[in-house]
């Protein structure tokens, strides 16, 4: 079967650039991008490529070479859905926030609407693609609610359908070069039909090895599974940087030692403020959830001690930028370097920037936050304090600590007590120190949460530094 239309349901951080790939990759094949969100759409559309509504280095070449000739963002969801051949789902699954499962397992209110969507409007054989990651056996879900369908129309020949998995293993930041050189693409199922035709779309460019094929419960607890060992490295090496720091150990190169045994391998394997973005506490999350539901509690708090660590872990960084600066950050101003969940992004879902900022501002600290990507706006909503746009140094905050965006660090250092590296921006690891040093409060500290700064060099300054994992 050859794909002639696709259409995808969900214009976000997974949709979007995928289905620029797959345009760019498959002049032949249109591409129909769809969402409820005008504002989105209307930016994936504007001429000023800078307005994009996700920031992915590569994205806007990919998007400007097919847009508007094989690649089309819309509205209009249910007639794209009508004229397609297979339709991705890819919608946002959060955590549910109340009701059964509340704060592990995912929202699926949203994939089941789609699927309504799909069911009410698909004509003739739709595939059916899960791109979202979701927990293991929606694709029953979405099924039963197109076959529902099948027997509401009168004309029950009319439709059928079939549903795939395909989870997405982009990393944001470097989803283009993800998606264009993937180590694996994984696509669950049972028809072969469907699999063969969704298969031909990636061997475009994708090595027919590396293309693998397993049953539908595979394909959803993979994805979840994959995100679960990578999240725990993470906690893993976050857990023995705290031993570092108190035993006089360097976390940088216990990782080096230990990943350069080929069974454990040199990748994240990086200390850093906790890790954050929309997939790894949410995936986690809801494989505890599973195992909970299964009856398998010590399978489940294996898990869940992974998410636990990663919170521990940011409160320990806020408690200790309050230590060092003699107990108490009470009016004390603070330069905050990157907001969103890690660099190349201007994404902030789950960002330990989100937990550590509210922490001290909760101990009156004055933050000056700053980040390439990440507007206003965007940290408002984080926090859920409202940013001061005074003078400050006019004595405008109060005693309960606040915070202000600022687009130019230089301007922003005098008289400041810190300054706390929290994402690992490219231009954070050339900051101009002999500035630094002549407009900062003595003692003035640099807290290094992501190692990007080289020890040595700032020695030499008049700083009291401090970096994860550093006991030396
Ligand atoms: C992750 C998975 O990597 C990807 O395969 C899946 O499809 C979606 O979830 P993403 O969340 O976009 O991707 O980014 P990732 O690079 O995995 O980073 C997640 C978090 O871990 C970030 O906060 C990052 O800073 C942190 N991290 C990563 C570390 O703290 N140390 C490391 O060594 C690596
Ligand atoms: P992800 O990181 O998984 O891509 P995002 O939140 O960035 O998640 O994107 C999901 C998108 O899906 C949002 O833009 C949202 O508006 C869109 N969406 C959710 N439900 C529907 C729906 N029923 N029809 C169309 N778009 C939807």
């Amino acid at each position: 079967m050859q794909i002639k239309n696709i259409c995808c349901i969900g214009a976000g951080y997974v949709g979007g650039p995928t289905m620029a790939v797959i345009a760019y990759k498959c002049p032949d094949i249109q591409v129909n991008v769809v969402d409820l969100n005008e504002d989105r759409i209307s930016r994936w559309n504007d001429k000023n490529l800078e307005k994009l509504p996700i920031f992915e280095p590569g994205l806007a070449e990919i998007v400007s070479k097919c847009r508007g000739k094989n690649l089309h963002f819309s509205n209009e969801v249910n007639q794209k859905i009508s004229n397609s051949d297979m339709v991705f789902i890819s919608v946002n699954t959060p955590t549910k926030k109340y009701g059964l499962g509340a704060g592990k397992a995912s929202d699926l209110k949203w994939v089941e609407a789609c699927a309504r969507q799909v069911a009410n409007n698909a004509t003739g054989y739709t595939i059916v693609v899960e791109k979202s990651t979701l927990p293991v056996r929606t694709a029953e879900v979405i099924k039963s609610i197109l076959e529902a369908s099948k027997k509401d129309s009168k004309d029950s020949s009319a439709k059928t359908f079939d549903v795939l998995s395909n989870p997405e293993f982009l990393a944001e930041g470097t989803a283009i070069n993800d998606l264009l050189n993937p180590d694996r693409v994984l696509i669950g199922g049972e028809n072969s039909l469907s699999i063969d035709a969704l298969s031909s779309i990636y061997s475009r460019w994708v090595v027919k090895e590396k293309i693998l094929h397993t049953n539908i419960w595979s394909s959803e607890l993979a994805k979840l599974t994959a995100n679960a060992f990578l999240a725990q490295r993470i906690s893993s090496i976050n857990a023995i940087g705290a031993l570092c720091e108190a035993t006089g150990a360097d976390v940088r190169e216990v990782s080096r030692a230990i990943g350069s045994d080929s069974r454990i391998g040199p990748k994240f394997l990086d200390s850093g403020p906790g890790f954050g973005g929309s997939c790894f506490k949410k995936d986690i999350l809801n494989l505890v959830y599973l195992c909970e539901y299964f009856g398998l509690d010590e399978v489940a708090s294996f898990w869940e001690s992974v998410v636990t660590l990663n919170n521990w872990h940011q409160t320990r960084i806020s408690k200790l930028i309050t230590k060092k600066l003699f107990g108490t950050i009470s009016s004390k101003k603070i330069i905050i370097l990157g907001f969103a969940f890690k660099g190349n992004t201007n994404d902030t879902r789950e960002s330990a920037a989100i937990q550590i900022c509210r922490d001290l501002i909760n101990e009156g600290a004055y933050l000056f936050i700053h980040d390439p990507k990440v507007t206003k706006d965007q940290i408002t909503k984080d926090l859920e304090v409202k940013p001061l746009d005074q003078n400050i140094e006019e004595n405008s905050f109060n005693e309960k600590g606040s915070w202000k965006h600022i687009t130019d660090i230089n301007e922003s250092l005098f008289d400041a007590d810190a300054i706390v590296i929290l994402t690992e921006w490219e231009e954070y690891k050339n900051l101009d120190w002999d500035l630094a040093e002549s407009r900062m409060r003595k003692p003035a500290w640099v807290f290094d949460t992501r190692s990007i700064i080289d020890a040595n060099s700032i020695k030499k300054y008049n700083f009291q530094f401090w970096r994860v994992g550093d006991g030396s």
